[in-house]
């Protein structure tokens, strides 16, 4: 569970704001993420958790600030910018097309042709079988429609396309939000998988308990500024709800 915050961050947020009319949805952010980290990111409804991560994923444009990746500065202005860093994002509304199977989905928009320019179905799923192999081995339904599959199991198809197209940082936005209690675990296992495999994952989620389990680090926001930014092992539950609930960090206080 301890984290190596040593070499060059996968990325850092400087100072990042963003407003909406007169509402400061995010308000001077800095956060940073390195290799094989989960960094959790907690708040109340409305903290800006979910603007701060469609900034990094370029499905908005930060008013200021600064993206650094690699330790390089960054323009984040598109979601191509975005991908093209290798930072892939999974909504909970999953963005997979229902009827479509597995290896559809995971190539979708990026499909793989044979040397006349058609489809290569074949290669297609024994890519997705290969992943699939590596990321969650009991999963069987490469045949059916992903309208077919579990959320557990949707979500895996959506983290086995973002892993095969190189993502070295993930974004989850509440992955589990709509699962139940197997398919939250399956989902762990997955996030836990991939940060073995050195990839950095910004994880959204209300369940405290499950961010201590999951995170090395939690950042805790609250109308849209940083309250905290601690490793787990440095605090109590009781300490990240306060920081939650008062929007004050015990861990600064005087
Ligand atoms: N596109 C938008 N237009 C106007 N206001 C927005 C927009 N997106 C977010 N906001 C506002 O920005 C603030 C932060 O919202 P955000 O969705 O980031 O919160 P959140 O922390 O993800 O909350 P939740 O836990 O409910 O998902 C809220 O006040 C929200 O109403
Ligand atoms: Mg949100």
């Amino acid at each position: 569970m301890s984290t190596k915050r040593t070499g060059t961050p996968l990325v850092e947020m400087r100072d990042i704001s963003i407003a909406f009319g007169g509402i400061h949805a995010v308000d001077g952010v800095s956060l940073d993420l390195y290799p094989g980290e989960v960094v959790g990111l907690l708040g109340h409804n409305g903290a800006g958790k979910s603007t701060l991560i469609k900034c990094l994923s370029g499905a908005y444009q930060a008013d200021s600030g600064e993206f650094w990746v690699d330790g390089k500065k960054a323009t984040i202005e598109s979601p191509i910018d975005s991908r093209d860093l290798n930072i892939e994002t999974i909504y909970q509304t999953l963005a997979l097309a229902d009827n479509l199977d597995a290896a559809s989905n995971l190539f979708l928009g990026r499909e793989l042709t044979t040397p006349l320019g058609f489809l290569d179905d074949a290669r297609m799923e024994a890519e997705t079988r290969k992943i699939m192999a590596r990321l969650n081995p009991n999963f069987k339904k490469f045949k059916e429609p992903v309208s077919a599959l579990s959320g557990g199991q949707r979500q895996s198809v959506a983290i086995a396309r973002a892993v095969y197209f190189n993502a070295r940082i993930l974004i989850m936005d509440e992955p589990t939000a709509a699962l139940g209690v197997h398919e939250t675990e399956m989902v762990a296992d997955l996030i836990k998988e991939l940060k073995s495999q050195g990839l950095g994952i910004f994880l959204i989620s209300h369940d405290t308990r499950e961010m201590m389990d999951l995170c090395d680090r939690v950042a805790v926001m609250k109308n849209g500024k940083l309250i905290g930014n601690e490793r787990v092992e440095d605090v109590t539950e009781d300490d990240i709800l306060s920081m939650i609930i008062m929007g004050k960090n015990p861990k600064k206080a005087a």
